[in-house]
Order: C-alpha cells, then structure tokens, then sequence
C-alpha cells in the first residue's frame, strides 16, 4: 500500500552494509575485505584486541567509579564489541562502566548480525542484548546503555574524521580494525592517526593485526611507542603502540570547555519532577547515583508533562545540522529508553507505531536528501487514501517508523517506579539555590536548607530561570491546549499517529488527543473554547470529516518552557560574572586561544526550555548530563554539547559587544 519514492543512490541515503556471505562469513564487497579472519576469527579477536592491550589486568587495577574506555575504528558486525563486553561483564570491576565507542560508516544490518551471532551459540545473550538496543542507520551518534548501565556502546555512525574531530573521547584503549589498509586507506591516514592521539588519554594502549609500515610510521609520528609482536596464528606480525606524547588540543572555543568535576560521593539534588527531572533522575540512577527529587506538587508530572498524550516526534531542520543530529539521535534513543520502560511496567504508556506526518512540497525531500535519512528512519509513502483528504495536494506524506506517541505522564510515573529506592521525591517549592561550603542547597522561602548536594540540576521548567544565580537564563512559557476528541466509526481508520500543523493520535480506550495549540504570553489557566474550535478546524482542513465534534469543552491546558532561540539548554551553568570579564573583548574577533577557559559554577546544571518536544528531547539531554557531570564519553558531538549550552546566550551577547546586566 506504502510505497518509498525516494532513490537511495540518487539522494546518498545512509544505508545497511552490502554483505556477501563467503561459507557462512561475511565479506563486503565494496571493500573487497573480509570482516573478521574465516579461520578462527573469534580467537584472533581476542588475542590481537583484548589480550593485547591488556585489558584483564588493568581492569583489575580500576578503582571503583573509575570508568574504562576502549574505542575502535570500525565496528562492523560488532564482534570485537561483544568480546570486550563478554570479558568486562566476567573480569571487570562490578562498580565501574565500560565505555565502548565506535565509528562506522556503513552499518552491518540487524539481520546480518543476527546471522553472524549463529557462528558462536555461547555468545548469544550478548548479540541478543546488542540487537535489542541496535539503531536505525542514522548519521550520527547513537548511545545505548546495556546489561543496566554496566556498558554503554557509543556507537558513531560517521566517517571516522567526521566522528573523531568532533570528540573528546579519551579513549584508554584502541582497537584498529578497518579493512586491510591496501583496501581502505581512509582509516589508516596520518589524519586518523592524529585524531586517534587527540581522542586518548596520554598512556593508552592500542593494537592491530596490521604491521604495515606507513602504519607504524604514522602511529609513531602522532606519539605513539610502536612495537611489532607476533601476530595471530600463521601471522608473522601485528602492532602493539601506547601513547607516550599526548599534545596539548587548545579549544577554538574555550568558553565552552568544561572542567571535570569530582565528587566525594554520588548523590544529586534535581529541581523538579517533569519529564525532564525524571529522565535526569533516571540517568543518574542507572549510573548509580542516590538522588534527591525535590518538586511543589504532590504527585510527579502535575504541570507540562502531565498531558495525557502527546507525540514522540523529533524537529527537523534542513540548515541547522548539530539541531537536527540532536534531534534524530534524540528521536532513536528515546524510542528505545520507551521500549525498555515499556516492558518492565504493566500500565500502557508508550505506542511504538510510528507517525505520519504531513510535509508542505519540497521539505520532506530536501531534508531526506540533505541528512541522508533512511527509510527505516524517514520515508516519504504514496498513500492516496490519506493525500486525498489533505486540503495541500502538493503537501508529502512521510512516515517516521521509529517515532510513536505517548502518555507523558504514564512516562514520568514509569521513571519514578525505574529509579526505585534510589529516588527520594520531596514535596517542597524551592525558593532559591545556593552554595554553601562544597554544597548546592536547594532552601525554602524562611532560606532553610531542603535538601543540598554536591551535583545540583535545575529541571523545574517554566521556573528555570527563578533562582537568582541562573536568573539570566532566557526561558519563559508558552500556553497550550490538547483537545479530547471522542472515537468515531469513522475516526477508527486513522490507526497511527498524524503530526502536520497540528497533531493528532490514534483511538486509544475510546479517545483522541489533538492538539496543540500556542499561546504567547497567555497565562491563562482554563480551557477555552476558541482554541478547541481552531484545533478541531486544523484537523477538519487536514482529514474533512474523520472527527465528530465533541458536545463539551475536554481536554488540557499546559506551559511549554521554551528558550529564546527555541532550543533546550542543557549543560554546565556558566559563572556569569566571570565570563562578562574574561570575554569582554570577544566582539574583537581576537583569535580563541587568548582567551581562558571558561569559569562554570561547579557543581549546578541546568537541563530546561524543552518546549514542544520534551518526549523527544528529554531522554537523550538527560544523558548528556549524566555524563558531563561523571566526566564520561558525551552521547552527542561536541558540536551537539555547543549548541544546547547555557553560556550560548552570554557568548551570544558577548558577541555582539553588549553587556551582559
Ligand atoms: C499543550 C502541550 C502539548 C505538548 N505536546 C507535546 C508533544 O506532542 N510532544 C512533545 O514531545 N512535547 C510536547 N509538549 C512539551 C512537553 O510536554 C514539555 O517539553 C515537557 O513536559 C517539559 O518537561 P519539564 O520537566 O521541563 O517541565 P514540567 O513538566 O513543567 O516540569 C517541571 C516541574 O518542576 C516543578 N517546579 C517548578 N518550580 C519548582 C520549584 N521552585 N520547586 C519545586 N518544584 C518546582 C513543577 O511543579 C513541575 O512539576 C507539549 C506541551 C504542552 C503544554
Ligand atoms: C574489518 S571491518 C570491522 C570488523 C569489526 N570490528 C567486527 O568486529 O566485525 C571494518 C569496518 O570499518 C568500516 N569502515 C571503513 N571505512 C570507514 C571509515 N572511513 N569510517 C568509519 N568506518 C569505516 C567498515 O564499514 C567496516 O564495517
């Protein structure tokens, strides 16, 4: 019925691997290589890359908290990731992670995996866990905790260059193994090399199967100590290299540079139990982190999470291409973060059915060609039933098959049953947020301490900007309206989610939501009749005659936190009175490098302004934090991390040359 009408060759679509099977192993030919030895592959795996870089005894020397980050440049059918997870799960330390960060750029297929994953019976827990959390093929970076949180897999589906320019990993460990360096030179360039440095901690270790001259040369020349040993079998040789000359890697934005933080033990006070505390919350939690959930209202989501639906849909744009890439890899981890929850809570919150969605002529063909989207992503469908009820006939209908719609508040109730006893929810309005000592306080209006923490996070929506040492923040909120609109005969034929100027979901228990509309500056608390009617005409324009108007005035009124350029702020807070000093001179153009690095006020982060799109962005802005504050590998390009920071609206303005007041 559906049919793509986008070329893949024509448009560049990222797309699975093309395999050929050879006796049951896989070769690509584009590459003309093979992904792993025919003959004893699993063995050469563990000798050239585990053994190698020694990871079982230095696993044994992590302290506890000391996380352990091995990085490869070529993922592939992941075998060398599932090894490593296998061993950390029976060798590593209980109370440390591992970080497994991978680039590749053209990813294996579940499918393929899946038929790899038969070669070896005994490992089929680990693929079985890998599969459960495999993304899309989505340009970008895909973070996805597995075995609760023990290991997180970056997976980073880019061009190595790409990938590794834009990230500071610090990587203790390397795996190299693109295919054969005669067959694929671009990952085995003095570039890679350099980056491969810029991406390690000074001391990590590195192998490969490979003895190739130019690569020995080109590892020593980035500062890496080379040594050939004995190779895997009938091989003569391999490398074996640790970085004995780590170089200085200046920011060309050292306002945004982060400090690392170290904390004496892991607890957090988060302000506010909207979807965006609790995904925060949740993050923390599964990081083993003890935290302190301080909200005004009696129950979790009583403010903007607390809509009985909504879509999880991300926003796209064409130019902007670190807000699209926060989107889509935001749109894949939610998805999967919903699945899971999902699973583990017998109350139905989460529909994981996809969402049409109606483009005016042109956009949805100009972001499929400039973002590459697959069609397991985005897919523009030949659909006459719904394109005859659309008013636009030059408008597209496309289908997000990731994407779903979902109860936001049925989604905070979930995270607060997910984080457990590790989760204390205090019912009190914080007043203002202060350091004493070490500590972040969180006090009331009489300045009495409610609860205090060395990591703090402002999560309170609309009031983000409340506290006076964020007070500068530019959030305010905007008024929006749902509609409950009862199930028809006719109705039942819409059986996914619509997204189009408005929204619409499908029948569930009787109901459809639609909605929503936007009110600036409308602080009204009430429902209105005007915006019930103008919803309903969106949705008459869009599908004439599917709705029955409902007899009453039903649905919900909520206040989006939004920012002032309409995108969250995520990140560390910036000391405002330091940056108005030390950038005063940023409007000269004065090259980076003269500056300092940015003061933060360490310890308090601000995770806010998720505006329309809090079911997608939430999760993925969560994780960012969590790993800001452990000091981990980010889920997102620096790039990404720039983009949603809170000092963006001082440099902004520094910029220009104005103050900042
Ligand atoms: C009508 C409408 C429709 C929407 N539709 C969609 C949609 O389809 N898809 C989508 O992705 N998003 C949608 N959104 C947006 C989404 O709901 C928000 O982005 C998200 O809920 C924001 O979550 P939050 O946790 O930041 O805010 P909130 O849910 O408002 O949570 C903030 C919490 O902080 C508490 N708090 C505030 N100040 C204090 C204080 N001083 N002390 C203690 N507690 C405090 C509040 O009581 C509140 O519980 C919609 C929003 C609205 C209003
Ligand atoms: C030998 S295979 C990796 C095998 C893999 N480690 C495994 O366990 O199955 C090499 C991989 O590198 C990827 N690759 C090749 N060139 C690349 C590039 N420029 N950037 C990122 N990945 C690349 C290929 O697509 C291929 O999957």
């Amino acid at each position: 019925m559906f049919v793509a009408i986008c070329d893949d060759e024509k448009n560049k679509l990222m797309k699975y691997a093309d395999i050929q099977w050879r006796d049951g192993q896989p070769y690509n030919p584009g590459y003309d290589d093979i992904y792993y030895s025919s003959t004893g592959g699993r063995e050469e795996s563990e000798y050239v890359f585990l053994e190698h870089n020694h990871l079982a005894m230095r696993w044994q020397k992590l302290v506890a908290d000391e996380p352990f980050i091995i990085a490869e440049t070529g993922f592939g059918t992941g075998l060398n990731f599932i090894l490593s997870m296998k061993a950390w799960l029976e060798q590593g330390n209980p109370g440390t992670c591992l970080h497994y960060v991978a680039v590749e750029k053209h990813p294996v297929s579940p499918a393929d995996i899946a038929k790899v994953a038969e070669n070896w019976p005994d490992l089929s827990s680990f693929y079985d866990e890998l599969l459960s959390v495999y993304p899309v093929p989505v340009e970008g970076e895909h973070c996805r905790a597995l075995f609760d949180g023990r290991v997180y897999l970056h997976l980073i589906f880019e061009d190595v260059v790409d990938a590794f320019e834009s990230r500071e990993i610090g990587a203790d460990a390397w795996y190299l193994d693109g295919f054969g360096p005669d067959k694929n030179a671009d990952l085995w360039s003095a570039q890679v090399f350099r980056l491969i440095e810029k991406n390690s901690k000074q001391g990590a270790t590195l192998s490969t199967y490979t003895a190739a001259g130019f690569v020995r040369r080109g590892l020593q020349a980035a500062g890496f100590e080379v040594n050939k040993v004995k190779g895997h079998g009938k091989k003569r040789e391999m490398i074996t290299a640790v970085l004995i000359d780590k170089k200085l890697h200046p920011s060309d934005t050292p306002w945004y540079v982060l400090e690392k933080i170290k904390v004496k033990n892991k607890t957090a006070v988060i302000i506010g139990a909207g979807l965006v505390g609790l995904t925060t919350a949740w993050s923390l939690v599964q990081r083993g982190w003890q935290v302190s959930l301080i909200e005004k209202h009696e129950n979790v989501a009583e403010e903007a999470s607390g809509n009985p639906a909504g879509l999880l849909m991300p926003r796209l744009s064409i130019d902007n291409k670190n807000d699209a890439m926060f989107y889509t890899s935001a749109l894949l981890y939610a998805s999967n973060c919903l699945d899971r929850l999902q699973q583990k809570s017998e109350q139905k919150f989460w529909f994981h059915d996809g969402v049409y969605s109606i483009f005016k002529a042109g956009k949805a063909e100009k972001l499929i060609n400039k973002h590459g989207y697959a069609k397991q992503f985005m897919v523009i469908l030949d659909q006459p039933d719904l394109q005859n009820y659309i008013d636009d006939q030059t408008a597209t209908v496309s289908f997000f098959p990731e994407a779903g719609w979902a109860s936001p508040k049925g989604v905070c109730e979930s995270l607060l049953r997910a984080c457990g006893s590790s989760l204390k929810l205090i019912n009190k309005n914080v007043a203002d947020v202060v350091k004493v000592d070490n500590q972040w306080q969180a006090v009331d209006e009489q300045g009495q301490n409610i609860a205090c923490a060395e990591v703090m996070i402002v999560a309170n929506g609309v009031g983000a900007n409340q506290f006076e040492v964020v007070s500068w923040l530019p959030v305010s909120s905007v008024r929006g309206q749902i509609t409950a609109i009862p199930a028809s005969e006719s109705s039942l034929s819409l059986n996914k989610a619509l997204s189009f100027d408005a929204y619409v979901t499908p029948e569930y228990k009787g109901v459809h939501y639609a909605g929503a509309t936007y009110r600036v500056g409308d602080e009204n608390q009430q429902l209105t009749q005007e915006e019930q009617e103008e919803t309903l005409s969106h949705l008459e324009q869009c599908l004439p005659g599917v709705f029955e108007k409902p007899g009453q005035l039903n649905g919900r009124v909520g206040f989006r936190p939004v920012s002032d350029d309409m995108t969250a702020i995520v990140g560390a807070a910036p000391d405002k009175q330091a940056f108005a000093e030390d950038y005063k001179e940023l409007h000269h153009g004065r090259p980076s490098a003269q500056y300092p690095q940015a003061k933060y006020l360490s310890g308090l982060y601000v995770n806010a302004a998720h505006g329309s799109r809090g079911i997608c962005s939430s999760f993925l802005s969560a994780e960012i934090l969590a790993a800001m504050i452990e000091g981990t590998p980010l889920p997102v390009s620096k790039g990404v991390v720039d983009h949603l920071s809170p000092a963006r609206f001082l440099i902004r303005k520094l910029k220009r040359g104005k103050l900042l007041e």
